[in-house]
């Protein structure tokens, strides 16, 4: 986190409390968020793309009510994905016209809740949801808007599970194959829908701007292309291409992720330059990004409690440093190769680095925290180790495998520290058997 500093006694301190009193209070593993962290990312989203409302904060990447209400308070937008987040986001309160609510099925429950909440638009990601969302929409006697997602064929270079916009996948209308041209043309004649503009989403944890530019560039075209085809009144209400989230964040010192200022840029110009070529009005851009805003905002911290040097030949040894959480608590590492960085957080590191695994405590051989880190060599049961940008789809994508209960998130803001989410009890591991 920005509010993260180690004091000269070693111990490291966020928004000035001492991470071993945080674990004492609250217990390890522990999910630390930094307020003022979240909040400065979304304020440099916000003045990046001129207006806080064009920013939707992904609220997969992390999501409960406190947060919610951060995000409405920097007058931001909110982007949800089922009726699970809706329901969250409602009850904190979220204005529901800045909610836009996603997803490649969301059933009939789902829908019906989103337009009698009166979420602000929907993302139509199939022909049956064009029709299904009419239908629910006409029967209430309202008019939703609605937003197309569009594949656009681009090929992030990211992680094959989390790239979204090449053809063989899931989600949206492919543009190539003229569908996504189709599904506006059944929006425009559905009765109880008005097309808001178009949406693209290329994937997640993405470092190169070339992939934003050329979905921006197809999205316009499209645009243009069906102004040409149904005429500029048809069109009217569709002034918005929203290019979705996916900007990467450093996760380790290594990493060099883009600014939101550098990509903001990218995208008006581009967006300006394909409108005018076109004879288009210059769409609003709307973004999502879920991970740049909380993923550097929030660290875990895990106390360290067996350490085991494995000989792996002659003179070569790996060391396997176990923390009381693990896959249960962040699943990146297991699934997607994730590399994170780790260290020692509540006393001075001065024995030499040794390469070190961080693994946790489940039970299988996969559960990795930290593939390598360097770690003092005089590492002991005790220590506390902080896991570094475990905000985005760590607590999110939690379980309780092995019946491990999930951590607790505390929030921390000038020297104080709040609650957000209580760990989970062995009360609450059987509160759902019948
Ligand atoms: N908008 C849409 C339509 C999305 O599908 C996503 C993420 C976002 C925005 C936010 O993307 P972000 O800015 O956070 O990259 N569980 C995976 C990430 C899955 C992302 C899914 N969609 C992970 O842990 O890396």
């Amino acid at each position: 986190p920005r509010n993260s500093e180690r004091g000269a006694d070693g111990v490291v301190r966020v928004a000035g409390l001492d991470v071993r009193e945080l674990a004492e209070q609250y217990g390890t593993p522990l999910f630390v968020l930094d307020e003022d962290d979240f909040r400065s990312r979304c304020r440099d989203y916000a003045e990046a793309f001129g207006d806080p409302a064009a920013v939707h904060y992904a609220s997969k990447a992390f999501l409960c009510t406190e947060v919610a209400r951060w995000v409405a308070e920097e007058g931001l937008s909110l982007d949800v994905c089922s009726g699970g987040e809706l329901s969250v986001a409602l009850r904190a309160g979220f204005p529901a016209e800045r909610i836009t609510f996603h997803g490649n099925n969301k059933s009939v429950p789902e829908l019906t809740a989103a337009v009698e909440a009166g979420v602000g638009s929907v993302v139509l990601d199939s022909f049956h949801e064009i029709a299904r969302l009419d239908h629910i929409a006409s029967q209430r006697g309202a008019k939703q808007r609605v937003l197309v997602r569009v594949t656009v064929g681009v090929e992030a270079h990211t992680h094959e599970f989390i790239a979204t916009a090449h053809e063989d996948q899931k989600f949206g209308f492919s543009l190539a194959s003229g569908q996504a041209a189709e599904a506006v043309a059944r929006v425009l004649k559905a009765d109880a829908l008005e097309l808001a503009g178009l949406h693209s989403h290329i994937g997640s944890q993405i470092f190169e701007v070339d992939g934003f530019e050329l979905a921006a560039h197809r999205v316009v075209r499209l645009l243009a292309d069906l102004r040409e085809e149904h005429g500029t009144d048809a069109l009217a209400s569709a002034d918005t291409v929203d290019l979705g989230g996916g900007l990467g964040i450093a996760y380790t010192p290594e990493d060099d992720p883009m600014p939101p200022a550098q990509l903001a840029s990218r995208l008006f110009e581009i967006v300006g330059k394909e409108a005018e070529n076109a004879g288009l009005p210059v769409p609003k851009i709307a973004v999502e990004p879920g991970r740049a805003i909380v993923g550097p905002s929030m660290m875990t911290v895990y106390e360290v409690g067996t350490i085991k040097d494995v000989a792996l030949g002659a003179d070569v040894e790996r060391r396997y440093v176990s923390v009381d959480g693990g896959m249960s608590d962040n699943i990146r590492t297991s699934l997607y190769d994730a590399v994170y960085d780790s260290r020692l957080v509540s006393r001075s590191a001065e024995a030499e680095p040794v390469l070190s695994r961080i693994v946790g405590k489940h039970c299988e051989s996969g559960d990795v925290v930290v593939r390598d880190c360097w770690l003092p060599s005089d590492i002991a049961p005790g220590d506390l180790l902080a896991v570094a940008a475990t905000g985005a789809y760590c607590y999110v994508m939690a379980s309780n495998y092995n019946r491990l209960p999930k951590p607790p998130v505390v929030a921390v803001r000038a020297g104080q520290a709040r609650l957000l989410l209580r760990r989970e009890t062995e009360d609450d591991l059987l509160r759902l058997e019948v």
